[in-house]
């Protein structure tokens, strides 16, 4: 079927089901250009609460759909592949974190959403890369154990010395790709460049950034921003959005190697399979979701 046919197809199924596509920022062009909204995690999260459709169709990654369902329990929530999933939301299970617990009894734990729902219902509070700063700021503790990148958390960890953290030893391997070495070679290339990064790349290359956030952060940043040239590092998805929303500025990817292979599991046949079918349907056990969905809500309310 022609690429113009399929999206044919979605426009008219998701009118029949009263239905609505939300993509995450890393989805492939052709997919970002259907979605009714596309935006990082706490965007996503927060449209996903104001929504009147009865089904949402989540491209992105698994973490990302059951957020959604946990918000909004009685819509029907697709994901149109569902071995999509999110490899440092696998690093940490509820008996790793229930021992790490009881090794820092004090610790209010800070759960990055990246994660699975039966962690984050035994967390105090959820926060994503664009409020973690202010969701530990906001807490009365002094102490915190982050979960489950170790790279948000030493940022985090960063912008409030006050606070003792204990960071869980988690990573995204998609932002390993980026090396300082290899931002030092792209600098000699576009000296007046910006480097801009996602909270989850390692040390060495946040220590080089010039602003480090969450990936819709970036178009706020490269729009304000005088510059010409950005050099951007996070999974290349994230390109197409830059483009397209500043057609004058130049956006050079940090590494040709990030790419999320999970994020790239979604196609647009997928997801009129998806419609056509109503599957993959997600489903949450309701006191699991009630428990995760306090850490979900607290967050929400930090403004
Ligand atoms: P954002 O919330 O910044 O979009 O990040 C989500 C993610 O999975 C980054 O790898
Ligand atoms: Fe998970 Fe990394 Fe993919 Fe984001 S880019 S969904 S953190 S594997």
């Amino acid at each position: 079927m022609l690429v113009k046919d399929i999206r044919q197809q979605i426009e008219s199924l998701k009118q029949k089901k009263n239905a609505l596509i939300l993509a995450h920022n890393y989805q492939v062009p052709e997919i970002q250009d259907i979605a009714d909204y596309v935006g990082d995690s706490l965007e996503l999260a927060r449209i996903s609460q104001g929504i009147k459709q009865d089904t949402i169709l989540l491209c992105g990654v698994y973490f990302m759909a059951e957020i959604t369902k946990i918000l909004n329990p009685d819509k029907t929530v697709l994901m149109p592949d569902q071995h999509a999933g999110c490899p440092m939301a696998n690093m940490i299970t509820p008996a790793l974190l229930s021992a790490a617990k009881q090794d820092h009894p004090k610790a209010a734990v800070v759960c990055y959403v990246n994660s699975n729902a039966d962690v984050k219902a035994l967390t105090d509070i959820c926060c994503t890369s664009a409020n973690g700063v202010k969701v530990a700021e906001s807490l009365s503790e002094d102490e915190i154990l982050f979960i489950p990148d170790q790279y948000l958390g030493a940022y985090v960890s960063k912008s409030l010395p006050r606070k003792r953290f204990h960071l869980w030893p988690g990573y995204c391997p998609t932002h390993m790709v980026f090396s300082r070495e290899g931002l030092e070679k792209l600098k000699e290339e576009y000296p007046g460049a910006k480097i801009v990064a996602h909270p989850e790349c390692r040390l060495d290359v946040q220590e080089i950034a010039d602003r480090i956030c969450s990936t819709s952060q970036m178009i706020t940043y490269a729009k304000d921003s005088e510059a010409k040239h950005f050099i951007i590092c996070t999974e290349l998805g994230m390109l197409h959005r830059l483009k397209k929303e500043n057609p004058e500025k130049v956006f050079i990817a940090g590494s040709p190697n990030a790419i999320c292979p999970n994020m790239k599991l979604t196609t647009l046949e997928k997801i009129l399979w998806s419609l056509e079918r109503n599957e993959f349907e997600i489903t949450v056990d309701e006191q699991m979701r009630i428990q995760a969905l306090g850490s979900i809500e607290r967050m929400l309310m930090v403004k």
